[in-house]
Order: structure tokens, then sequence, then C-alpha cells
């Protein structure tokens, strides 16, 4: 009852979880653990990595020696795929379904740990026969199949990190995350399916190989059946490597060093090109393992749905390594959520009795736009609870998770983090009393806060900069190849904290507010996208001198990106123009970043020293006061 009197003095509109669910939780006193794994954060983390297994023990949890560069489970020998894996094939969850995945045309295909295990050693007797080793970066550019996640777990079995590049980039995307990452092997499909359409992947990879000349293999997955152009010595189809009697062969788990590096992700930043966020076995295994189990309380009845793509890191955290290092059974869907109706994803809720969902605020208000009646249809109480990740949840969205697909008894984890973060940082746990739209509190271990321009705590209530004061296990460990600009980006401003480019405010009751990114980084749709990619895909148009790109309000995708173009000299303004600049971006990088608009003008809004003052393009696009403009130059 004490508690309760507590939680009844929470602020605005606040949901309690309901009994039961509150009763079944792993974590039921958030508060006294929080203070213990801030007071004692070795002793929380080595503990929670005493739930897994290792080959050697780690002689230190945190080597902070040398700030920002920071080590857990100091060496510490271990394979996150040992623990994926390997670890539940010893155990009854042999057979139980680790993936059930169902194809956009409604073909379906399960996967035990057993037979999961068997593809993941067929395909790393495959790529070890090629000569892919411990120091390589593998590309793979897949649909949404289980053949990706076979793929992620063959390459950290035999101690090769991968590079996802999401199905849904194009050319330029892929050319340029090959050639960072010097990838020497590549793995693609004919094509994936998405709303009754084939999206040519070979195509574009063979476009993207053509540019960037360092692939010697690629290997091809069937998946659509079209033709498509094979090299010869250089494309293989993955059907004929898998039949190889190397395949069958017994195949270990590399032992490697807890910090040795398990993936690369790119993702977009401030400026310039995508950075290659890195990521570790060990503290990556611990951190994603922890927060999955804590936040969606994952048990062995559960069918968890991660509806994101495994090409991002909800997916490489959420769908891939998290529910494997629980021993749960995923759900995988390939294609649109409203192919060939907007109760697509109802129904497959309904179909397989999914438990938990997952998803993102854009596809909850893509599919509400259809009305209650769609997801009326179906019988949705299998749920037992929803996540939203990716950007704020507007509450009336929320609202609608909440009554329409939850019926009122399924509390909404929306969990706040990054790419660069590995896990959830700020998050509900399932006993947590929800404010729409609020992300609530810091998980374990995570110190966040508001600060000012001088890195000092906001009051209550008042805006200012996220930030992250001291380290996670699950935290990126460098940018690849470029160390100087992990430490200048992440803690270049405040020094000693980790800057997380949001912005947010803390109400009274210590919840947090995200209010969005404060920096040139765009959210379309959830997805991440960076002003300076956008520009340099419009400026490798020969009809283009100069561009600059904004992110302005969307009802569906949360923002959208607008783009204003300089022509060169004597080239004709038209329609027809403005539409081929659009085509030629969505070609470069991907139909996610297709500017809704390209506006052509005369001159940008510029510093003195020639930065182009996005800013002030989005104030006049929204009619806003234009704020400080003393170092404009125009
Ligand atoms: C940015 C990170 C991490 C998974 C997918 C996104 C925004 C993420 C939330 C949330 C408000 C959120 C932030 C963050 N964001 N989750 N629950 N509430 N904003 O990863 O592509 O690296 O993007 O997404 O702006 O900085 P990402």
């Amino acid at each position: 009852m004490a508690t309760h009197d507590v939680e009844s003095k929470l602020e605005g509109e606040v949901y309690y979880p309901a009994a039961h669910i509150r009763e079944q939780a792993t974590i039921q006193d958030y508060d006294s653990l929080y203070q213990r794994s801030i007071q004692s954060p070795q002793e929380f983390w080595a503990e929670r990595a005493e739930e897994l297994e290792w080959f050697g023990k780690w002689e230190k949890v945190l080597d902070d020696s040398n700030p920002p560069f920071y080590k857990w489970f100091v060496g510490g020998q271990v394979n996150i795929v040992h623990n994926a894996l390997d670890r539940h094939v010893k155990t009854w969850r042999k057979n139980k379904l680790a993936l059930i995945w169902e194809g956009e045309p409604g073909d379906s295909r399960t996967f035990s740990y057993h037979a999961l295990n068997r593809e993941v050693c067929k395909f790393a007797n495959v790529l070890r026969s090629m000569g892919v080793k411990k120091g390589d970066i593998v590309t793979i550019y897949l649909p949404r199949i289980p053949e990706q996640v076979i793929a992620m777990l063959a390459c950290a079995k035999i101690g090769a990190a991968h590079s996802v590049v999401y199905g849904g980039f194009s050319v330029e995307a892929l050319a340029e995350r090959i050639e960072d990452a010097q990838s020497r092997v590549l793995i693609t499909a004919d094509g994936g399916w998405l709303r009754g359409k084939i999206v040519p992947l070979k195509e574009t990879a063979d476009e993207a190989m053509a540019r960037q000349p360092t692939i010697e293999t690629c290997i091809v997955v069937k998946r659509t059946g079209q033709e498509i152009y094979m090299e010869a010595g250089r494309d293989y189809w993955f059907h004929d490597l898998m039949a190889l009697p190397i395949a069958n062969q017994p195949c270990c788990t590399e032992p490697v060093d807890a910090e040795d590096p398990l993936f690369i992700l790119y993702t977009s930043g401030t400026t310039g090109r995508p950075k290659g966020v890195v990521h570790t076995h060990g503290g990556y295994m611990v951190y994603v393992y922890t927060t999955l189990k804590y936040v969606f309380d994952l048990r062995d009845e559960d069918r968890w749905w991660c509806a994101a793509d495994p090409g991002w890191i909800t997916g490489h955290s959420y769908i891939v390594y998290g529910p494997l290092l629980l021993g749960a059974t995923s759900f995988m869907y390939e294609g649109a959520p409203n192919y060939p109706y907007p109760n697509r994803w109802w129904r497959m809720i309904e179909a397989y009795g999914i438990t938990v969902l997952y998803t993102a605020p854009t596809a909850i208000r893509g599919l509400m736009r259809y009305g209650d009646a769609w997801p009326n249809r179906h019988d949705l109480s299998s749920l037992r609870l929803l996540g939203s990740v990716g950007e704020p949840i507007n509450p009336e969205a929320w609202r609608w998770y909440y009554t329409v697909i939850g019926k009122e008894r399924c509390p909404i984890m929306d969990t706040w983090w990054q790419t660069e973060t590995g896990g959830f940082l700020i998050s509900p746990l399932p006993i947590t009393p929800l404010k729409p739209g609020s992300a609530t509190k810091p998980l374990f271990g995570i110190e966040a806060d508001v600060v000012d321009e001088q890195g000092k705590p906001v009051p209550a209530g008042e805006e200012g900069y996220l930030v992250i004061k001291k380290p996670w296990p699950g935290m990126m460990r460098t940018i690849l190849k470029d160390p100087e600009r992990y430490k200048e980006q992440y803690w270049g401003k405040f020094g000693n904290m980790y800057q997380t480019g949001d912005s947010a405010r803390k109400d009274k009751d210590g919840y947090f507010w995200i209010i969005g990114r404060m920096d040139d980084v765009i959210k379309v749709s959830g997805y991440r996208l960076g002003t300076a990619e956008v520009e340099s895909a419009l400026v490798s148009h020969p009809a283009v001198a100069e561009a600059a790109a904004i992110g302005l309000p969307h009802e569906i995708k949360g923002n959208a990106i607008y783009t204003y173009v300089i022509l060169k000299a004597g080239v004709e303004k038209s329609e027809k123009l403005a539409e081929e600049l659009r085509n030629h971006v969505a070609h470069e990088i991907g139909p996610i970043a297709r500017p809704e608009q390209v506006t052509f003008v005369d001159s940008l809004p510029k510093t003195r020293s020639g930065k182009i003052m996005r800013r002030v393009l989005k104030a006049r696009a929204l009619g806003l006061p234009e704020g400080d403009v003393t170092t404009l130059e125009e």
C-alpha cells in the first residue's frame, strides 16, 4: 500500500500497471536496485555477467584508465554465440523454437535452437573455408529473412565482425560502408519482397561492388527467384555453398576477447559520412541480455516480436542477440505492415500468439490511420506487454496503442536508446507507472541527466542536453578507424559526460521526456539520417551546385526531409528536375531518404564562415522567428 501512496502523487496523466503484471515482474523494486547499481556498478555488472557462460573469467570488470575509451570485462574470454546458441542446445531448449518467420507472400519457416545452430555451424564452416577470420569485417546486405540472422551469428561464431547494411539502403550507402570496412566478403540476396514487389538487392550490390572493388566473394541467397547477374569467380549461391561437404563438418565456436569487436554498425552523425559504431562481444552481450530480461521480462512461454529490421541496432540487439541470449522464441516478418491489407500485423499476432510486440511510433501512427476495425477483427488477447522505440511517441498514438491494441491490459515500454548505446538506457519496467510520451527512468547502472550549456543540471521541467554520466557495458567502444571523432563527438562537449545529441527534460517525478535531436540528424519514420548524407547525394547530381536538407514535422513519419537546391549556372528549374533529384537521392541512399520536397533557391542562409544555417531554413519553413542571426552572412 505504501508504494501505491507514493505512486498516486505522480503528476499528470499516469497509468498504473495491473497487479498481475506487477506481481510477475522479474524486478519488484526499482529504487533499491537502481541505488545499488549506481553505488557499486562493477559489482552489479559482474553479477549480471555471471549469469552467462565465459571461457575464461575477466580480470577486471571496468578499465577506466583511459577515458572515454572504456573497457569492460577485461581479459575475459567469451563468444556471444556460445551464449546465444551453444549454451541452449545442451539443454531442453534444443527443441524449443528460436525463430518463427513469415515472408510477405505468406510462406513461413521455423527454426528450433537445434536447427538454427545447425545452419549457423554450416555457414560458419563455409565462411571459414573462404578464409574469413578474426579481424575481418563481413558486409551483410539482406532482406528480413532467416539467413540474415544465420549470417550474423556465423560471422560472430568464427570471431569475424559483421557490418549489416539495411536492405532499404541503396548504392552509395552500401558502397561507402563496404569501403570503410574494407570488406572482402559480401552476403546478399537476389531480392526481397516489399509491398508485393521485388526489391532488387543483387542489382544494387552489383552497382556498389563496381564502385568499391574490395569485395572478392559475394554470397547470394535465393529469395525471390528472378533472373540475376552472377559473376563467375566472384558470386556464389548460398544454397550451393551450404550443400558442400565442408559445411557439414563439426564447427567450434571461436573463443574471443571480451573486448573483441562483434559488429560494426554505421549510423548517421552530424557531419560527413556515416560513422562505423563498434560494439564488442563481452559488454554488449551482458548489456542486451540484462536489459531485455528486465524490461520485457521475457520468459520461456513468450513469443516475442520485435518488428524492426535486423539492419538497425534495434534488430541487432533485440531480434538477434537479446532474445537468443535469453533462450526466447522470436517472431520475424519480412514485409510491409499493411500488405496486402492493414490487418497484416494483427492477423499475425493472432495466428502466432505473439505475447510481446515491440515497434516504432511511426508504425503505430501508420496503422492507426486505417481505423480500429482492422485490429478489432482479431483476437489480440495473447499480448501482455507492448514496446515503443525510435522517436518520442505522441500521446495520441500512445493511447491508441494502449487501448485498441493492448486493450488497456498491456503496459507500454517506451525504450529510449541509440545505436551507440547498444541497448535500452531509459525505459520503464513492467512495474513502472507510465506517462504517455515519457520513457520514464534510467535503467540500472545508467546515470542520466539533463544539463545546460556548461554541463550543469537544469531544474525540473526545463529543457537541456540529455547526457549519461558514467560508462555502461553496452556502450560503443569507438568509431571504426576514427577514435578522435568518437572522443570529439560524444565526449567533446562536456569532457566527462556522454553526449547523446538529444534534448530532453526531466519532470518533478524524475521522469525523462525526450524532445528530439539537437544536431543535424533527422529521424524519418524512426530511421536515422544525416542532413549531410542527403546533401551530398544531391550535389552528386550533375545539375546541382549546392544543397541543404532539413527535417520538418510530418504526421506519420515524425519528420520528413525538405531540401533546398541551388542549380548550376545554365540549368533550368523544372518540376521534372525536382522529381529527378528526389529519385536520385532515393537511388543513392535509399527510398527512406527520398526528400518530401525539392525547392530551387538562388542562395542559402550561411554563416560568415560558410556553414549552412539549417536552423534558419527551418524557422522560415515553419513561419517561426529566425532567432539569433547575427552570424548570418546572406
Ligand atoms: C535516436 C537514436 C535505438 C533504437 C532505434 C534508434 C531517438 C530512440 C527513442 C524513444 C524518444 C527516441 C533519439 C535517439 N529515440 N528511442 N523511446 N523516445 N526518442 O536508434 O537510429 O541510433 O537513433 O532515436 O533521438 O538519439 P538510432
